[in-house]
């Protein structure tokens, strides 16, 4: 009865998508447990690029059950193009999607962006996907969730109060006017349930009946550790927890079923939107990772800030998440560089930190301390192809001692390897699942 979790292990962005993919494949149900539209998938599967913003990477096999759980923020009309995407590709997914779940209505947008203009210097450079706004209302028990949304008396009775709310703070607080009418945002809405209700059951059932019958489950993570609403760069993150207790509670699961946390490492970092980032490059070096590694971002298309790893945020985010395996992915990205550095730990007045600070103005005023590695040379596609195929030994020396660096210094054993964009483009050191 293996249950997985996929967690980004950095601050998003780290090709969860791949791995998510390959041990989805062993999976019988896949769970997508946080965030919403704010996220970006892509999975390149037979030569054709695919994005995911809701749908769980599962979604592109046909026997697999695909949930969206009640931890996931769902932005309606998006998610219906995600599905109306797949089935022009004749894909089918049996999705399931928690009546729990909240939905982000015109009034979150409306709001993201205003409080974001608001905030100046403290503004998280968000995704403009009305992600804060709706966990806020969530957390204000204002929400309006999936179920609410299948009976027209309760959705309209609620989204009352919430066009009250709404419209009076983003005119007084704002100064700004709000174009939707009450009717109008009742009627686009419901038109969505009626699209949607096919596919709205509780999850929960369906995943302690999963457990009993021993078969597996793999939790798909968006995001990563260092935006996760507790434990990441406050106010710089995201607004729901990325790190695996966010699947427990996400998903309905208990922290005791999950007997696999896969911690994805991208061997390089980036991040989109504000706040610090002690490792960030600016120069050469940043643009060759950024123009070779297409590192835009999915969602929003924003040129990605670009960074060496940074090992003093990975510690904190293999202990909060208790990694039994990494998952490195992009060794082919970084290959064709010189030098490759690694930040071991940071300086803060004088004193060696090798946990990151609480606050972001200590966090911003750290200088990383780097250990200096030889690159290696690209491979080219059909080079790293071969080697996925070989396996760890064959990887370029400069590659394995790196990783194998990373993995010890972390206490971490290596699980898989991402040498390129196809799902055949990786080297696995472990199953979580045992293959049917
Ligand atoms: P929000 O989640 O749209 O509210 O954005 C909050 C912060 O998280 C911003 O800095 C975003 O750039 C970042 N963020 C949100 N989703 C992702 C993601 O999927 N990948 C990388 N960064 C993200």
């Amino acid at each position: 009865m293996p249950i997985a979790a996929v967690i980004g292990a950095q601050w998003g962005d780290e090709g969860k998508g791949k791995v998510v993919d390959y041990y989805a494949s062993f999976a019988h149900v896949v769970v997508r447990f946080n965030g919403g539209a704010n996220a970006g998938h892509t999975i390149v599967h037979k030569g054709k690029k695919f994005k995911f913003h809701h749908l769980p990477s599962g979604s592109l096999y046909p026997n697999k059950i695909n949930v969206i759980g009640n931890g996931v923020v769902i932005d309606p009309k998006k998610l219906i193009e995600e599905i109306r995407q797949l089935q022009a590709s004749n894909i089918h997914p049996n999705l399931v999607i928690s009546p729990r779940a909240h939905i982000v209505l015109p009034y979150h947008f409306a709001l993201d962006g205003a409080e974001e203009e608001l905030k100046g210097g403290l503004a998280a450079g968000t995704t403009k996907r009305g992600i804060g706004p709706c966990y806020s209302d969530k957390a204000n028990r204002i929400g309006i969730r999936m179920g609410d949304l299948l009976s027209k008396d309760v959705f309209r009775k609620k989204l009352h109060l919430l066009h009250q709310i709404k419209t009076k703070t983003l005119q007084h607080v704002y100064g700004k006017d709000f174009q939707y009418s009450e009717e109008q945002i009742y009627e686009e809405y419901c038109g969505y349930a009626s699209l949607l209700a096919a596919y709205v059951a509780d999850p929960v059932l369906l995943l302690q009946k999963t457990i009993s019958s021993k078969k597996n489950i793999l939790l798909e993570g968006a995001q990563g550790t260092m935006l996760d609403i507790d434990h990441g760069l406050y106010p710089f993150g995201t607004s729901s927890n990325t790190s695996v207790g966010g699947a427990c509670t996400g998903a309905g699961i208990a922290p005791s079923r999950i007997t696999h946390t896969i911690g994805v490492v991208k061997v390089y970092s980036s991040r989109v939107g504000g706040g610090p980032l002690p490792t960030e490059i600016f120069g050469k070096d940043a643009d060759f990772i950024r123009e070779k590694g297409k590192e835009y971002g999915t969602t929003t298309g924003r040129p990605r800030r670009i960074g060496w790893l940074d090992l003093v945020t990975l510690r904190y985010a293999a202990a909060i998440n208790g990694f039994s395996g990494l998952a490195f992915t992009r060794v082919d990205t970084l290959s064709g560089l010189g030098k490759i550095k690694v930040c071991t730990h940071y300086l803060l007045d004088g004193k060696k930190l090798l946990f990151p600070p609480a606050s972001y103005w200590d966090f911003e005023a750290c200088k990383p301390v780097y250990k200096e590695f030889e690159g290696w040379t690209d491979l080219g596609q059909k080079g790293w192809s071969a080697v996925a195929k070989k396996g760890f030994r064959l990887l370029p020396q400069q590659a394995k001692k790196y990783l194998r660096f990373i993995s010890e210094s972390i206490g971490v054993p290596i699980y898989f390897v991402g040498v390129g964009e196809s799902r055949e483009d990786a080297i696995v050191l472990k199953e979580v699942f045992k293959r049917k």
